[in-house]
């Protein structure tokens, strides 16, 4: 294979490209993951799955909005039946979110996954899902942290690691998070974890009508685009220097706020071994992976740069 200035790797899997959606928009259903796996992404990414197919949560239940999107739609998926039987019809590199409703749920998931004899690149772990109605988001209870990763590498273990295993995390925000979360981290053999998912139980609000945007919650839901655009590079940035004052070897997905070749070039800047794309993608559809590769590439150019190593984690203090 040639090697292309964007080639990237979790665990023992290999990308051509650094770019690939986020799990929630246009990921659901067969037709919207063949067309991610016809673009320029560089992983085709499930919906999160659950055990049993759901509907989620009433509508409106998602909305653009200049600044980026709010969303409450309570995971609506086809089952994680759905997504192991289609893996046969993806030909990219493909992985599937599951997102159980407890550490048991997770581990029936994650056993039909390897009993899979189609091609399952990886799993990504969704520990911080906002939307669902009574329940918290596990990465924010750190006592429960720990356990519940005992119990996923206890599953996973049974059947070996050929696969690249990650979990997607909620934004931290104060200092003391980053440590504790990951010093649970490192305590297991996970290649990647994706930072961040939306800023759970936002609220935005049209004036006009007086009204919430959406319905769930009372119109609370998770806020993606450019309102987290500095949450998510200071996560990434944040677990990648600890990552790396402890010799650790696991990646980072970055994801918030991602609109141009610019907001990819800072997160890999920041540390980041590739990107997802969730509101922009909603908004833009497959063909904002090209737009932002083209647009990262005439960035390297400019600077001199002919592969992501040269610049990777490199960002500089004032
Ligand atoms: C949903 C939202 C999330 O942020 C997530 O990580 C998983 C699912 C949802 O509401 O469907």
């Amino acid at each position: 294979m040639v090697l292309n200035k964007f080639d990237c790797s979790l665990g023992e899997v290999k990308f051509q490209g650094c770019i690939c959606n986020a799990s929630g928009p246009r990921c659901t259903e067969l037709d919207q993951l063949t067309k991610i796996d016809n673009s320029k992404s560089c992983m085709v990414l499930s919906k999160s799955a659950t055990p049993k197919m759901r509907e989620g949560n009433k509508k409106p239940r998602y909305w653009d909005h200049d600044l980026g999107s709010i969303n409450s739609m309570g995971l609506p998926n086809n089952g994680i039946q759905y997504y192991v039987a289609i893996a046969s019809q993806i030909s990219g590199p493909y992985f599937i979110s599951i997102s159980g409703g407890s550490l048991e749920e997770n581990c029936e998931m994650i056993d039909q996954i390897m009993a899979c004899n189609s091609k399952i690149d990886g799993i990504e772990i969704n520990l911080s899902c906002p939307n669902i109605i009574g329940k918290g988001q596990l990465a924010y209870d750190f006592e429960k942290l720990g356990n519940y990763l005992d119990g996923i590498i206890e599953c996973l273990d049974v059947r070996g690691l050929e696969k690249a295993i990650g979990v997607k995390l909620p934004p931290y925000f104060d200092m003391w998070q980053f440590e504790v979360v990951a010093k649970i981290l490192m305590k297991y053999p996970i290649d990647f974890i994706t930072c961040v998912n939306s800023i759970g139980n936002g609220l935005i609000i049209d004036i006009d009508t007086e009204t919430t945007l959406i319905k769930p919650k009372g119109g609370f839901g998770g806020i993606g685009g450019s309102y987290i655009k500095p949450t998510g590079l200071a996560n990434v940035r944040k677990f990648y220097e600890i990552f790396q004052e402890n010799g650790s070897k696991i990646k980072i997905i970055g994801c918030g706020g991602i609109e141009t070749g610019k907001d990819v070039f800072e997160y890999i800047l920041c540390g980041a071994e590739l990107v997802q794309i969730g509101t922009q993608f909603y908004k833009e559809n497959t063909k904002c992976f090209s737009r932002l590769e083209n647009e990262l590439s005439e960035i390297m150019e400019r600077k001199g740069y002919s592969d992501l190593n040269q610049f990777r984690g490199k960002l500089k203090r004032r």
